[in-house]
């Protein structure tokens, strides 16, 4: 099925921090970077032509030495986690790949770090 890219800065998903435009080579407007602390969280609201696993494509950035964890929630219960790893700067965006399953329609996808770094800067999911 045709891949629909969802930006972090659009109106249908949640950014708990700022939408940045201050590193280059990010897609549409900018980027979410969220706030440096556990609660902060960023969510995207996804469409499933069906009910089943969905595969991700998350394309983040993280500048930092060490690595961003976050939790992947759908549709409120945690399905998986993710490492953001160092990638080196953060104009270098990479797309993480997850599975996870979804029911057919709308989904609500959040990452939520596990530490008080707080999350990579977050350009978009592909579903
Ligand atoms: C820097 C960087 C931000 C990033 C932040 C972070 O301030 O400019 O884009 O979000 O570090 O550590 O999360």
């Amino acid at each position: 099925a045709a891949t629909t890219r969802y930006e972090a800065e659009s109106s249908t998903a949640v950014c708990t921090g700022t939408v940045d435009s201050d590193w280059t080579g990010y897609s549409g407007n900018g980027f979410c970077n969220g706030t440096n602390t556990s609660g902060a969280y960023a969510q995207f609201t996804m469409d499933a032509a069906s009910a089943g696993t969905a595969t991700l494509g998350i394309r983040f950035a993280n500048g930092t030495a060490g690595a961003r964890p976050a939790t992947v929630a759908v549709n409120g219960t945690t399905a998986t986690t993710a490492s953001f790893e160092a990638v080196g700067a953060w104009t270098t965006w990479t797309t993480k790949t997850l599975t996870v399953p979804v029911k057919a329609g709308s989904n609500t996808i959040r990452l939520t770090p596990t530490t008080a770094d707080g999350l990579p800067n977050l350009d978009y999911l592909d579903a």
